[in-house]
Parts: C-alpha cells; sequence; structure tokens
C-alpha cells in the first residue's frame, strides 16, 4: 500500500465524477504527469508538515500497488525534488494505458482511523454522503425491512409455513410466562451466533421482559421439540409520533443444531399471525448484513428492505504534527 494526502474536496469531487483528478495540493494529475504518494506513514508525516500544516482536515488515501498495475498504472520511486537525483525517493503513479488524468476512484481507499467509533446513518441521508465526501468510509452495514398487511391480507401463506414446522412433529405457539426462564436461556445460547457489527447487536434480555410479555405490548412465538425450547421470535409494539403503530421484532434465535429447517420462518409467521389478530397492521425488522440467514428469511415473510445503514469510521488525518 502507498499513500496519498488528499483535501475534503479533491475527494468530494472525485466521488461525484467517479475520477480523481488531483496529483497533489493545488496541482492536477494531468499538469503535473503523475499523482504524488508516499512510501509509508512516515513520509506522508513529512509532506503533511511542508504542504498541509494549515489543513487539519486533509487525510491520508491508500492505494494498493497491485491493483494500480492491473488497472495499468505504473508506480515508480523517484527522487522528491527533481532537481536532485540524490534526494529521497517517493512513489510516483504515472499514467495508465487509459487514463492519463485521473485515477478511478475505487483504486483509492481513505484509511479508516483504527478504533474509532462509528456513526450509524441511513444512506440515503444527505449526512452520510457529506462524511463520506469528508472521507469517512463504511465499516459495516445493516438493514431494516418493513412488512405491511391489509385487515383483509391472505395469510395463508404464513399458516403454510407454521404448518412445514409442524409437519416435522414441531410445535409453534405463543410463550406463556411460564416459558420465560427457557426463553432466556435459549437467548443466552444463541447470543454468540448473532453477528455484531456497530449497527446490530445481540443485547441481554431486559429484567421487566415477563412483565411486558403480560402486558397487551409484547408478544413471544417458541417451537417447541417436545418440552425443549428450540426457536423463538420476541415482539414489542411501538406507538410512532405519526400515530403509526408497528410490531418491532426485538430478536428471532433458533436452538444450535435446528437452524435451516424453516423453524425461524414458522415463529416469525406465527407471531404475525398472532399480532394481526391483535390488529397489527405493520411491522418493522432488521439486521446485519452479514446475517445471510436472517435476511433470506424475513424476505419470505415479504418483508421489504428500506435503505441500508451505513456504520461510517472517520478517515485517518494526515500527521502534519510529525514532520
Ligand atoms: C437467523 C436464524 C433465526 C434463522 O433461523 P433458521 O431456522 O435457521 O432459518 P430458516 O430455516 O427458517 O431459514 C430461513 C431462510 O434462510 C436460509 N438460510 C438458513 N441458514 C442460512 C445460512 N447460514 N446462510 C444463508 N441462508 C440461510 C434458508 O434456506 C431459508 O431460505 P429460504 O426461505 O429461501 O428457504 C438462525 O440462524 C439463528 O438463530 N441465528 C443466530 C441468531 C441470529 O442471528 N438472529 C437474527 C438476528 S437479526
Amino acid at each position: 500500500m502507498i499513500l496519498h494526502i488528499t483535501l475534503p474536496e479533491d475527494w468530494a469531487g472525485a466521488r461525484r465524477t467517479g475520477r480523481y483528478t488531483a496529483s497533489t495540493r493545488g496541482a492536477t494529475f494531468f499538469e503535473v504527469g503523475f499523482l504524488h504518494a508516499s512510501e509509508d506513514a512516515r513520509q506522508a508525516a513529512a509532506v503533511a508538515a511542508a504542504f498541509y500544516a494549515d489543513r487539519p482536515d486533509a487525510f491520508l488515501v491508500a492505494l494498493d500497488e497491485e491493483a494500480l498495475a492491473g488497472s495499468g498504472f505504473a508506480v515508480r520511486r523517484e527522487p522528491g525534488d527533481p532537481a536532485d537525483p540524490a534526494s529521497e525517493c517517493f512513489p510516483h503513479v504515472h499514467p495508465g494505458t487509459q487514463a492519463r488524468d485521473h485515477i478511478p476512484v475505487p483504486l483509492m481507499t481513505p484509511v479508516a482511523m483504527p478504533g474509532a467509533e462509528a456513526r450509524v446513518l441511513r444512506q440515503d441521508t444527505a449526512e452520510a454522503a457529506a462524511l463520506q465526501d469528508a472521507g469517512w468510509t463504511v465499516r459495516s452495514r445493516s438493514w431494516g425491512a418493513r412488512l405491511h398487511l391489509a385487515d383483509d391480507a391472505d395469510l395463508a401463506p404464513y399458516r403454510d409455513l407454521v404448518a412445514a414446522a409442524e409437519a416435522q412433529g414441531v410445535e409453534v405457539r405463543v410463550l406463556e410466562t411460564a416459558d420465560s426462564l427457557a426463553l432466556r436461556a435459549l437467548d443466552a445460547e444463541a447470543a454468540p451466533r448473532f453477528p455484531r457489527t456497530d449497527g446490530s447487536f445481540h443485547t441481554p434480555l431486559s429484567d421487566d421482559l415477563e412483565a411486558r410479555l403480560d402486558g397487551e405490548d409484547g408478544v413471544a412465538v417458541g417451537a417447541f421439540a417436545g418440552a425443549e425450547l428450540i426457536g423463538v421470535t420476541l415482539l414489542f409494539r411501538t406507538h410512532g409520533a405519526d400515530g403509526d403503530v408497528r410490531w418491532d421484532v426485538d430478536r428471532t434465535a433458533v436452538r444450535q443444531g435446528h437452524e435451516g429447517r424453516g423453524l425461524g420462518k414458522a415463529v416469525k409467521a406465527a407471531s404475525v399471525l398472532a399480532t394481526h389478530a391483535r390488529g397489527g397492521r405493520i411491522w418493522g425488522t432488521g439486521g446485519a448484513e452479514v446475517n445471510a440467514a436472517s435476511l433470506r428469511m424475513n424476505e419470505a415473510l415479504g418483508f421489504a428492505l428500506e435503505p441500508l445503514w451505513l456504520a461510517l469510521v472517520p478517515p485517518t488525518p494526515a500527521p502534519t504534527n510529525a514532520g
């Protein structure tokens, strides 16, 4: 990896066109004939101190030499001072066979600040775009999805999913207070299997779970093999500021060794039936992009994906104090 120092205005322009046209501060790739870069953090620090000391918003972008070569670019180590052949050499990215005035943006990646906390924003917001213009990168993605069913919706597909589990000898039913210990035990077993990303992760069940399930606004549906709870989904009713009433899926888990038998779909389908009977018409759910099983399960139930949520992390500033 070689490093290039960029400014938010140059990066923002490149994101819009897909072409990075600067070579260094105040000079274009076309004018200079190549892109200025640094071998490592030490060289970048010296360049930053010399040319970017007044720009604390300058940040580091990494370029992969193999990828550059694959796109026809040539990286040559050349003296930093062209008039002095003995001066320290820096990597210079010379034009490819195609592009003589830019580097394609996909070949450049802002260097994320190590250990930085992410900001989770919906991908279609102006704020998410502004942060990415300023060099923030996506560390992980998560999704939200909604299901809308009318009063007279055809509920047969949900009954079929429950019946498919019952045909395997599994009982699917709404949980009662007496099931709460089993629910807590299954959740504890499944906790390490929930993907952990910035926007989606397992949280411990709350102490007032039993009280919430006894009330009108909580429902849990379980799948049983004999007396053993092997699948569960938990939903809470929320009342939005816009007057919308929605059943939000808090979590769904299937015991290890029983995944892939349709039990996730069965408990979720049964929860839709139970809450539809209570007047529910809108449901919400979500998860990590990497959780393929969860995504498939929700698509099978008719949930429609909303715009993704991005976990964005800031770039590493060009180290202007180290020169
Ligand atoms: C996610 C989870 C609840 C799914 O339960 P499940 O009983 O295994 O799921 P189902 O058998 O009902 O399958 C649902 C769909 O996902 C698919 N699927 C199952 N496991 C999969 C996997 N590892 N990768 C990709 N797809 C998978 C199934 O083929 C099915 O798709 P289909 O409708 O096209 O046939 C279960 O894997 C689990 O408990 N994971 C750990 C906890 C977790 O991640 N919960 C969700 C948090 S958002």
